[in-house]
């Protein structure tokens, strides 16, 4: 039997669902039950009735799992697969933020640790980012939190002040503007889509911006031939799939890398999943109050993004 074939028929015999973001390598999207963004991810896995689920993602898409699901089984194949953007905002330093701007209601990035989520009013990701914020009169003060780029681009769009947690996406934030300018020159017929986690500068010039499944229905959607692609390389494989006869030009972080892949997304290969499957661990755990805490925000934005 082939890897693939072994982490099917695991899968299979102890009735598990595979749910992958779609950074992951290629061969896990392949085998996966459902890949998405942040939102569908999480819908997926508060509608599964799977007994085991199998994140291959990052932590904090797991733990919003276990949040979610907290008397099944969810693993991820390694423990280690963080993400700096929610490294970026510690709990300790954040209730400090907290209480340094009274009558603000907390709106968090779903790329936060549950510890953050459950000092949160509600949650959101960042293809309903909009939506969750404008729920809120204008007149409320909000904190956002934790990525700087998305929540300045929705105070632009929205015309809000909300006060930005200075925190940002290592893969993203790097994307070069450079790069995005050679490419827009050598390519004039190409659309240039990127995720909010880039940079101000490069959503400026951006044609389309979105979540990772906006993106890709742009680029279904769109009638381009071309597109210069600014977020992680991942996501290629989807469109390429989708569209098998347009051309994506991927942003490199810099000019001397076309590489801007996450490194904890694509910690996770076949090995370690079928290793998963087998040992049923890693697991995740979480205390049971800070299930019941982080759970209101994210059932809040479940019930908004209906
Ligand atoms: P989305 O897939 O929700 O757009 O998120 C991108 C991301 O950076 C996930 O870590
Ligand atoms: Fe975190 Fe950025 Fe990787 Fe997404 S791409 S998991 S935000 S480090």
């Amino acid at each position: 039997m082939t890897l693939k074939e072994k982490i099917l028929e695991i899968k299979l015999r102890k009735k598990a669902v595979i749910l992958a973001h779609y950074y992951q390598i290629p061969e896990i999207q392949d085998i996966a039950d459902f890949v998405g963004d942040s939102l569908g991810l999480s819908q997926q896995a508060k509608e599964t009735d799977a007994e085991i689920i199998v994140f291959a993602g990052v932590h904090f898409m797991a733990e919003t799992a276990k949040i979610l699901n907290p008397s099944k089984k969810v693993l991820i194949s390694d423990l280690r697969a963080g993400c700096s953007l929610a490294d970026s905002c510690p709990a300790e330093s954040f209730k400090i933020f907290i209480k340094e701007h009274p009558e603000h209601v907390v709106i968090s990035y779903v790329n936060c640790s549950a510890e953050i989520k459950a000092l949160s009013d509600v949650i959101c990701t960042s293809s309903n980012a909009v939506k969750i914020v404008e729920s809120f009169p204008k007149k409320q003060k909000i904190i956002f939190a934790p990525d700087k780029n998305l929540g300045a681009y929705i105070n632009n769009l929205t015309g809000r002040k909300m006060v930005l947690w200075n925190g940002s996406c290592e893969v993203h934030d790097i994307i070069n503007l450079e790069s995005v300018i050679r490419l827009k020159t050598e390519n004039p017929d190409a659309l240039l889509i990127a995720h909010p986690e880039c940079k101000g500068v490069i959503l400026e010039l951006a044609d389309y911006i979105g979540s990772t499944t906006g993106l890709l229905q742009f680029t279904i959607e769109n009638k381009a031939r071309k597109f210069i692609v600014a977020t992680e390389t991942g996501i290629i494989h989807q469109m390429k799939k989708a569209s098998p006869d347009k051309e994506f030009l991927i942003v490199p972080a810099n000019e001397s890398c076309s590489c801007n892949d996450c490194p904890y997304m694509k910690m996770s290969t076949m090995e370690k999943l079928y290793l998963c499957l087998t040992n049923e661990s890693p697991e995740i755990k979480l205390s049971e109050s800070i299930i019941e805490k982080s759970k209101k925000p994210i059932l809040r934005m479940l019930e908004l993004s209906e």
